[in-house]
């Protein structure tokens, strides 16, 4: 048999993430009859200090004052903007916003984060709004103003009542720090809680 050139057939172009995302994406391929409401969950990784326990992505913020907010903002906004085109047309029915500890952030912060997410991605009617907080890091003006920002419920972690275990667990907080009587938040100024 006479040698020659033999041509392979083309090997096909790997497929692009994005490409295999809209495929699985696509109406139908998950046997879907619509593609299901999202819950978005947005972290702030920030801490007063890092508890030793702890296995989340959070950091002590040692540089005092407060967390980079505007700049962190600006992330998180090309952060879900890079993300939107694979949740077109899609709407959320919760938004997290966790950490770390996202009560650090200013109202005003968490205000103008809620409103980047609304302006980019549709929120069902109702949509819960939680912020993670940490006993010590808000008192009752500050949970108004959570929740004139937007907010509607928080989650508080609580690893103990008890002082003398929180201090052998090295947690960042004791009862004491969580507020004291005059500025615990009461119902008329807090968005509905969990612990
Ligand atoms: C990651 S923290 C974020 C909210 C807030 N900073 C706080 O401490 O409550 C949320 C919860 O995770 C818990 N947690 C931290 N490290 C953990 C671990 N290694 N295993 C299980 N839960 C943990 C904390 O006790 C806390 O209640
Ligand atoms: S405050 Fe919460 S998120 Fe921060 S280090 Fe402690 S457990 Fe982790």
């Amino acid at each position: 048999m006479a040698e020659g050139i033999r041509i392979a057939p083309a090997e096909p172009a790997p497929e692009s993430t994005a490409d295999r995302l809209a495929r699985y994406m696509r109406l139908g391929t998950l046997s879907l009859p619509a593609l299901p409401p999202l819950s978005l969950y947005v972290h702030l990784p920030w801490c007063l200090k890092k508890c030793p326990y702890c296995d989340f992505n959070s950091h002590e913020w040692r540089d005092g004052g407060a967390p980079p907010e505007a700049r962190y903002l600006d992330a998180l906004r090309a952060d879900l903007e890079a993300a939107l085109p694979f949740i077109w047309g899609r709407r959320a029915v919760s938004v997290f916003i966790g950490g770390g500890t996202p009560s650090l952030f200013s109202p005003d912060a968490i205000g103008t984060l809620i409103a980047d997410i609304r302006a980019r991605l549709p929120l069902e009617p109702g949509c819960e709004i939680t912020l993670e907080a940490n006993p010590g890091t808000f008192e009752r003006d500050r949970f108004r103003a959570f929740r004139d920002a937007g907010v509607t419920r928080l989650s508080i972690g609580v690893q103990s009542f008890d002082d003398a275990r929180l201090a052998r667990s090295a947690a960042c907080t004791t009862r004491r720090r969580r507020a004291p009587p005059s500025k615990r938040p009461h119902a008329a100024s807090t968005p509905s809680t969990s612990t």
